[in-house]
């Protein structure tokens, strides 16, 4: 949700500031703006409604502005539709002080009201020309940049992270944060401040993460943090481990193909991560297998596709462990009241961290005093920071709309957490303990060999890219991964597009199928498949054209199916790591056709940070 970069130091910002924005464009594209202070000292703003691109051009790469210090903005809309007026950075009216600003200011209606009668006049529909104003108001109060970024710390109420340059303190940039992410980093080429640490992995790995209602004062080299009370933080960087190729397209169209082909090796990291010397091990979490087997039940709260390896998680840990798991979205979650029993574990997955909701589900589950578990990708994340234990799925940077790569990650989290609570619960024997660890194992292998086979794919994905309706359709395990193969070709392809449990299908859903209806039928649970097959049947007889999926050796869907994907045999807990990458990449491919782009899909972005 919107996306800002600050850079103070020896080069030209302008150009610094784009390429920043580029590695956050995820995060938000509907308008872009850089602020830079010219050699006259004067804050020179260019805004564009669009993607970064249209900014970029009207820049010439950045070579059109001129100066050392600036900031910059990618925009995903809360407040006012995307414009040029409405687009960042913001400013007072005589431009002294300019910012960029990501969130949302839940009390802008009651600060709008305070600074009109103030005298001040807004000209967009944002609450960041608000949060922009209400930091003037202040500093004309204190004379102080400190002091104004400090009272707007404590007078606003919603989630922000704010970046702001002051005319009088040249070659600085002041920030605030709250829930919203906010990274620093000093290297030798100047100080910078980020969303997201891929935009300055090039300059430097070490990090310093921004705290709620902390302040930063960035200067060249340097940086300085502060609490409301106006003390110095001390602060240590963190150390990112990720690869800087790892966040570029690496000669890929787009990052979505590039981090579906990247899944085998997110596996086998997150794999390594987790096994050691042939056992599951989450010491490194804090889950000692004392601590684990405390767990009596188990709530799983995420959003999108983290919330479809809930489902995964819930299916696999029900059977394989025998403890009850419940999922939420989390946005159902945190407003509701679950009834606590003792020893529980709620668990929050997400790839970015920062999701709101997942957030508010997990501050709430702390509120109630059950133990929380994080899994994400993101290090140094607020999700991360918070919860009383976190593994890290090591997926690496994912910078395409559509989760892929991360979604495997976490499946793989999901199933080692399954099969060591099924150990110590005594729901399995050392034999078959290791049999299932090395079917994990095998997984990274089998997933090769499906990405190996996409042509066959691209040729149905180029038939397809003209319906208007599909439906998956599955049951158990199957149907969780309907739920996800369905959320991705809607999400990029823009085709209508639900999953349904295959037994449900008698209780209404089948009314929509007509003739020439897309059904993609999921079977790899082999002790349900008769009956989803009998599913399959009906609508097909009903005129459905039928894609299935199904595992190697399965050959009854033939006559029922006009096309159906051959995933490698694996354990029937784990057949979501396989069976969902023909649906990624028919997703990918049906977007590729309709000549859509696939990483920036319209109305999204990659982090959901408000609510
Ligand atoms: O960062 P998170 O895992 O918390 O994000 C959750 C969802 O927003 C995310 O999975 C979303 O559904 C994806 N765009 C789906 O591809």
């Amino acid at each position: 949700m919107c996306g800002i970069v600050g850079y103070t130091g020896k080069k030209q910002a302008a150009p610094i500031l784009l390429e920043g924005l580029s590695k956050l464009e995820y995060r938000g594209y509907d308008s872009a703006g850089v602020a830079v202070r010219n050699n006259k000292g004067k804050h020179e703003i260019v805004k564009t409604n669009g993607k970064l691109s249209v900014l970029s051009d009207k820049l010439k790469k950045g070579k059109a502005l001129k100066g050392t210090c600036g900031i910059g903005h990618t925009r995903w809309a809360t407040h006012g539709m995307p414009s040029e007026v409405n687009a960042h950075p913001h400013s007072n009216d005589d431009q002294t002080i300019v910012a960029v600003h990501n969130g949302i200011i839940e009390n802008y209606v009651e600060l709008k009201e305070k600074l009109t009668s103030k005298g001040y006049t807004f000209y967009s529909e944002t609450d960041t020309e608000i949060a922009t104003k209400l930091v003037d108001y202040y500093y004309k109060k204190w004379k102080s940049p400190l002091e104004a970024m400090v009272s707007f710390t404590l007078r606003v109420r919603g989630s922000y992270a704010i970046a702001v340059m002051f005319e009088d303190y040249p070659e600085e940039i002041y920030i605030a944060r709250k829930d919203s992410p906010l990274i620093v980093g000093v290297a030798d080429e100047g100080s910078f401040v980020a969303s997201d640490v891929p935009a300055i992995l090039k300059y430097t790995r070490n990090v310093y993460y921004v705290d709620n209602m902390e302040i930063a004062r960035i200067e060249k080299g340097k940086a300085t943090f502060y609490n409301v009370d106006r003390k110095v933080i001390e602060k240590q960087p963190v150390k990112i481990d990720w690869d800087a190729d790892a966040a570029e397209k690496g000669g890929y169209k787009y990052y979505m193909l590039k981090e579906i082909r990247e899944q085998p090796r997110a596996v086998t990291d997150t794999l390594n991560s987790l096994i050691k010397d042939g056992k599951i091990d989450l010491s490194e979490a804090g889950l000692s297998d004392e601590k684990l087997s405390s767990f009596k039940r188990i709530r799983i709260a995420a959003c999108g596709s983290a919330y479809h390896v809930g489902m995964v998680a819930k299916y696999v840990i029900e059977d394989l462990a025998r403890i009850p798991v419940d999922v939420d979205v989390a946005s159902e979650f945190r407003y509701r009241s679950p009834v606590y029993g003792e020893n529980e574990l709620v668990v929050v997955i997400s790839q970015s961290g920062e999701t709101a909701d997942s957030l508010e589900a997990l501050r709430g589950a702390k509120a109630a005093g059950v133990a929380t578990l994080a899994i994400v990708n993101v290090l140094g994340s607020a999700i991360a920071r918070e919860a009383d234990n976190v593994i890290y799925t090591k997926a690496g940077p994912e910078i395409s709309v559509a989760t892929t790569k991360a979604y495997s990650a976490q499946l793989i989290v999901s199933y080692a957490l399954a099969v060591q609570l099924a150990l110590i619960n005594g729901k399995i024997d050392e034999d078959r303990y290791a049999q299932l660890i090395d079917e994990m194992l095998a997984l990274p292998a089998s997933m090769e060999k499906i990405l190996s086979d996409d042509e066959w794919l691209k040729w149905f994905a180029s038939k397809i890219a003209n319906k208007k309706d599909v439906y998956f359709i599955g049951r158990g395990i199957d149907y969780a991964i309907c739920l996800e193969g369905s959320l991705k070709l809607k999400e990029i392809s823009y085709i209508h597009s639900d999953a349904y449990a295959a037994g449900e299908l008698k209780h209404g859903h089948i009314s929509l199928i007509e003739e020439g209806t897309l059904v993609i039928g999921l079977i790899t649970q082999m002790r349900l498949a008769e009956k989803a097959v009998s599913n399959l049947s009906e609508v097909k007889t009903r005129g459905a054209q039928i894609m299935s999926v199904t595992l190697e050796g399965n050959y009854s869907l033939q006559e029922h199916s006009e096309f159906t994907f051959y995933v490698p045999k694996t354990e029937a807990y784990f057949t979501t790591s396989l069976a969902v990458i023909p649906l990624q990449l028919l997703s990918y491919y049906v977007c590729v056709a309709k000549g859509l782009d696939v990483d920036m899909p319209r109305n999204l972005a990659k982090c959901v940070s408000v609510e």
